[in-house]
């Protein structure tokens, strides 16, 4: 039965993946690294220093960076993110997503979040959020990152959950593997091509619907 649902951050409640992708591309652009759409794909749900290295791979000439540069290059990265997030305001909300979550939390199924933003705390509070989830996972206190389930079963750990009745949210092919990881039942947002291994994808969070998908899960 299910017991709770838990919810990636960045673009999946709110449009935050679109600006880690504008803070890389800027970074990209000053190091004439080419970067599209289709790359960023491989970021998201990715660490801020995982994702400079991905990103630094692309380089048609590879240079060597020292950690003290690799650190200077993440913090310019964070700076930028973080002008973007400052003006998140409730509005900024993805559509569905206030209803879906008020549906779960009425039917007595449990809210978590799990995501590998060290800003998730700022960007919930913008949003207005806090008290929609019962539990957010630190990601300072994580050893492994996404596609690990480590941030999943912590989630279900906090909220007294086993894992096969839990499901998980997510816009990341890192952050589904990480789901099916956990053993639990996997909703991708995004692009179906994408996401071979999610059990239900969703074009946009407007479709995600408590009945529907409390449906599907017990009959997987
Ligand atoms: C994830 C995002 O939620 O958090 C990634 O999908 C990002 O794009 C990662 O790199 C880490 O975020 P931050 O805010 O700690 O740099
Ligand atoms: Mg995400």
């Amino acid at each position: 039965t299910l017991k709770a649902v838990i919810f990636d951050l960045d673009g999946v409640i709110t449009d935050t993946a679109e600006y880690h992708y504008l803070a890389w591309k800027a970074i990209a652009e000053e190091l004439g690294i080419p970067f599209t759409r289709e790359f960023n794909e491989n970021l998201k749900g990715v660490s801020r220093m995982d994702s400079l290295k991905l990103l630094l791979s692309q380089a048609e000439t590879p240079i060597a960076y020292s950690d003290a540069e690799l650190d200077q290059l993440a913090d310019r990265k964070n700076k930028l993110y973080v002008e973007l997030i400052e003006k998140i305001t409730p509005a900024d909300l993805l559509p569905g997503v206030t209803d879906f979550v008020k549906e779960i939390r009425s039917s007595g199924v449990k809210t978590g979040i799990a995501s590998a933003s060290k800003n998730a705390p700022t960007v919930i509070h913008r949003l207005g959020i806090e008290d929609q989830f019962d539990v957010i996972v630190d990601v300072n206190t994580l050893k492994n990152n996404k596609p690990d389930p480590e941030i999943f079963l912590t989630a279900a750990a906090a909220l007294g959950a086993d894992p096969a009745d839990c499901i998980g949210v997510e816009d990341a092919v890192s952050g589904v593997d990480a789901i099916k990881a956990a053993g639990m039942f996997a909703v991708a947002i995004g692009n179906a091509a994408h996401f071979p291994h999610a059990d239900v994808v969703l074009d946009s969070t407007s479709q995600l619907n408590f009945g529907v998908l409390k449906a599907k899960f017990e009959g997987q």
